[in-house]
């Protein structure tokens, strides 16, 4: 008897919340892992090694595309933002992911809109403070991405450190049932962390861009040759960065992992965080510092 070989099933791109709702919820129904990683697109290999992850340990794997209007604040860049649907379907498409889900700013806040999902504390400070309301318009819009999916698992990257921690707070506080997996920064050979808003870098931007890794680096030389108090790590740090006219540093801060206030020196899990100017544009990197026996680890 001839035997079928049928094509893979096609990649899927969703645009209404009732329908995403519909799909999502006949694959728990089949009792499926439901993987969503939530993006604003423009997709690098940032958000890439989050979507190979998700497929890794889940099946159906939704990617969702919206530029979130709620978290630009009014002087952002939310109108010039890039978006590039098409490309972004095409990458995704090739990794085997089953659904695109991409909703219109309309679908997503529909008029009436009312709500607004606040972690208190936490998103107060460092990029809280930079750009306020941010904070907000995620937990909000990532909430209801969770609602529509509900997913087993969703994927974030360490590269926004305070935004993981602020989501892994509303998911305890609101007994959300998703595992969040986090995973590593992934950075350009000379060290720049992928973001979709080096595309606004021209050269001598981009080349100067790389001083936040350089300071970071510079800081895990310094807790390997035994510096453990932050006053002296991040007066090393800030001369690394003042030495790029380019480069206007917004913040510099050693927070711990948990609480992200300041500490006064190593002794548990912290972060490195740094934002800065660079040209027009904002940028941000970190560096995770874990206790390893006697010593610590640090990874950018
Ligand atoms: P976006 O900036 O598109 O990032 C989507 C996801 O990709 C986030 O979890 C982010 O941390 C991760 N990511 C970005 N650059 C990365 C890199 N170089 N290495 C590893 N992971 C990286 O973050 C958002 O969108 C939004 O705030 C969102 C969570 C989608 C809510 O609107």
């Amino acid at each position: 008897m001839h035997s079928e070989v049928r094509p893979p099933p096609a990649m899927e791109t969703i645009h209404t919340v009732a329908w995403m709702k519909q799909v999502a919820a006949e694959a728990r129904r089949e009792e499926r892992v439901l993987g969503l990683v939530p993006t604003m697109g423009a997709l690098h290999e940032g958000h890439l090694s989050l979507v190979r992850a998700a497929r890794q340990q889940s099946s159906p794997i939704v990617v969702s595309i919206f530029v979130n209007p709620k978290q630009f604040g009014p002087t952002e860049d939310f109108q010039k933002y890039p978006r590039t649907l098409d490309a972004d379907r095409a990458v995704l498409e090739k990794l085997g992911v089953d659904y695109v889900f991409a909703p219109s700013g309309e679908e997503m806040y529909p008029a009436g809109f009312r709500t607004a999902v606040v972690v208190e504390g936490l998103g107060e400070r460092l990029e809280g403070r930079s750009r306020p309301g941010h904070f907000l318009g995620v937990t909000t819009v990532v909430l209801k991405l969770l609602e529509i999916v509900q997913p087993r698992l969703t994927f974030f990257g360490r590269k926004d450190a305070q935004q993981v921690r602020i989501i892994q707070q509303m998911a305890c506080d609101l007994n959300l049932d998703p595992e969040i997996v986090v995973r590593p920064i992934v950075r350009e050979p000379d060290g720049l962390a992928l973001s979709s808003r080096n595309a606004y870098l021209n050269p001598s931007d981009r080349a100067a861009a790389t001083v936040l890794y350089r300071s970071l680096d510079m800081a895990r030389r310094g807790i390997a040759a035994g510096e453990r108090y932050a006053t002296q790590l991040l007066a090393d740090l800030r001369q690394v960065v003042e030495s790029e006219p380019k480069v206007a540093l917004d913040y510099a801060e050693m927070v711990d992992a948990d609480t992200f206030e300041p500490v006064v020196n190593l002794r548990k899990t912290c972060y490195l965080l740094v934002a800065a100017r660079v040209g027009g544009t904002r940028l941000i990197d970190n560096a995770l510092i874990e206790p390893a026996g006697e010593s610590f680890s640090v990874t950018l």
